[in-house]
């Protein structure tokens, strides 16, 4: 079996360790698009929640561009290559951008569909690692998956829900 040396204390089998690769790479790009969005929502958002979106719409991208750099060494870590233009992760995120017309409700709508659908995503990306043995990549995207879904749960209890 043709296994890729990593520095850290796992040894992937090239098919494997490609399916892995490409999975961390789309969480990468995820958290570039989202990175884009919530500037986009920072910058944009109206109306009289305007200082509390405001402000919370740069923790989040702040939190985005953390994540993404986190996946992305861990990619580096294991001996993968994380995706690094914008027009790659545009392609491979499976994030949509922001339409530039959202209303506040609407932005926070917009990112509750974003959180809760990463989340669901990294829910295979953690089980594809656990099943390589890869506990570090594991560990570190199930603490990710928690911060996420906490996000969204803020953001829906700001609607009311
Ligand atoms: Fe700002």
């Amino acid at each position: 079996m043709k296994t890729v040396q990593t520095n850290v204390n796992v040894d992937l089998n090239v098919d494997t360790a490609a399916e892995l690769y490409q999975a961390l790479n789309k969480q990468v790009a995820n958290f570039s698009v989202l990175y884009t969005k919530l500037h986009n929502f920072h910058w944009y958002v109206k109306g009289s929640n305007f200082f509390t979106l405001h402000a919370k719409f740069e923790e989040f991208y702040n939190a985005a561009t953390e994540r993404m750099d986190e996946v992305a060494e861990r990619l580096l870590a294991i001996g993968g290559s994380p995706v690094a233009t914008i027009r790659e992760q545009l392609e491979l995120s499976s994030v949509s951008e922001a339409t530039g017309t959202e209303t506040a409700e609407e932005m926070v709508e917009a990112l509750v569909h974003d959180f809760r659908a990463q989340a669901s995503e990294l829910q295979e990306v953690i089980e594809l690692a656990g099943s390589l043995e890869d506990k570090a990549t594991e560990d570190m995207l199930i603490g990710m998956q928690a911060a996420i879904q906490k996000d969204a749960w803020m953001l829906e209890a700001y609607l009311g829900r």
